[in-house]
């Protein structure tokens, strides 16, 4: 035998068992890699779905911190409005003390003061009475109409529903000392000009857009915040029938967009109204019921409407509605709004948009029975239909 292919055999051998080893090494290691890749794989799932899962709790938890806020912001409102309660029935204690106060309680015979006692019972009787008439709301506003263009971009018209004499009145400019009479919105609206107009010379110069006619009398706020000085001007020859100064101290202007109006005096279906703000409590409306016999002040309320960014507001059945519009001219709205009877709560205002203009309302004046307001908008006279539901009604 010669040992050269026993040799060569073997190499030939061990060269194949080196190749099946290197083999069985490199699946080894396949095995291996794709072991670790497998896991590498299944450690991606775990953290995606890790991370989809913490996304998830985070976004739970700015939703729940949100509600938190909200609830806090509801609170926060009620806290409010409860405030506002507190500061109303202080005043009406405090009415009720000055009423207490003003009867004599020595040597006065009994009968006297029964009389009195009987006296204050009716008066409040009738203070009251007067403010459940009518249960009407406003729900919406269908349409305007630009009836003319006249006069300056500060201003108020309106009519005198009291009377049915059908007259229209028109205040130009935020001071001066008369205002015109037209005999009908027919003749307003037709009239050249001033052509058509009467002028009636006023007692005294007035300041602001906060005036109104009622019964045929003229209740005018004469220039100047301090004075608060309240006229009533009969409107057949111009003569001063009556002053008042009114007891609200240090007036503010009533709506922070409206600087030249401290007191926005209002007629409703149940009389004369006074919207106004202080500066003890500058941030919000205040309302008064005025007697347009006497001038007195009936009663007050403070009410939750913020003064701030308000450009107006009108009162509809013993209901106040605040309107808002921005610094910039946009769409004026209803936003808040005050019942003195307590039948509708101050943020179920309805949503009521006026149509988009340019200006802005320098005044707006509700006429009961027509349902329309009226308003002065950079020097057009313009017209706002209300339509109206019951205040019960949801
Ligand atoms: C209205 O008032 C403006 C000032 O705001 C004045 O320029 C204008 O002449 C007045 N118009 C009439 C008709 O009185």
């Amino acid at each position: 035998m010669r040992p050269v292919p026993v040799l060569l055999l073997l190499a030939l051998l061990g060269s194949g068992q080196v190749v099946a080893q290197q083999q069985a090494l490199m699946e080894y290691l396949e095995r291996r890699l794709q072991a670790i890749e497998d896991r590498i794989s299944l450690w991606h799932e775990q953290t995606s779905r890790y991370a989809s899962e913490l996304r998830e709790v985070r976004q739970q938890i700015t939703l729940q911190l949100e509600g938190l806020e909200k609830s806090k912001e509801g609170l926060r409102v009620e806290m409010d409005g409860l405030g506002g309660r507190l500061v109303r029935m202080e005043r009406e204690m405090d009415y009720l003390e000055t009423q207490k106060d003003s009867q004599p309680c020595v040597d006065v015979d009994d009968k006297l003061l029964e009389q009195q006692a009987n006296l204050a019972m009716e008066k409040n009787k009738l203070k009251y009475a007067k403010l459940s008439g009518c249960k009407d709301m406003v729900s919406s506003m269908k349409g305007m109409k630009v009836l003319k263009r006249m006069g300056g971009p500060q201003g108020l018209w309106m009519k005198d529903m009291s009377t049915g004499s059908g007259k229209i009145y028109w205040f130009n400019s935020t001071s001066d000392d008369t205002l015109y009479t037209f005999p009908s919105i027919r003749d307003f609206s037709s009239s050249q000009g001033m052509a058509l107009s009467t002028p009636v010379r006023m007692p005294a110069r007035w300041g602001g857009t906060g005036h109104a006619i009622y019964r045929g009398f003229a209740f005018l706020l004469e220039e100047g915040a301090e004075t608060r000085r309240l006229l009533k001007v009969s409107l057949s020859d111009g003569s001063l029938t009556d002053t008042s100064v009114l007891p609200f101290p240090e007036l503010v202007p009533t709506y922070a967009l409206r600087p030249h109006t401290y007191v926005d005096l209002a007629v409703d279906e149940e009389g004369l109204w006074a919207i106004y703000a202080t500066r003890s409590d500058s941030h919000h409306l205040s309302l008064a019921k005025l007697d347009a016999d006497t001038l007195a002040v009936m009663q007050l309320w403070t009410t939750p409407c913020p003064r701030e960014n308000a450009e107006g507001a009108f009162v509809v059945c013993g209901t106040l509605y605040v309107v808002y519009n921005g610094q910039v001219p946009g769409r004026a709205r209803v936003q808040c709004i005050y019942d003195v009877g307590d039948l509708l709560a101050p943020d179920e205002a309805p949503q009521v948009y006026f149509p988009r203009r340019q200006g802005s309302h320098s005044s707006l004046k509700y006429s009961p029975k027509e349902r329309l307001l009226y308003a002065w908008d950079q020097g057009n006279q313009i017209l706002y239909k209300l339509i109206m539901k019951d205040k019960l009604e949801v």
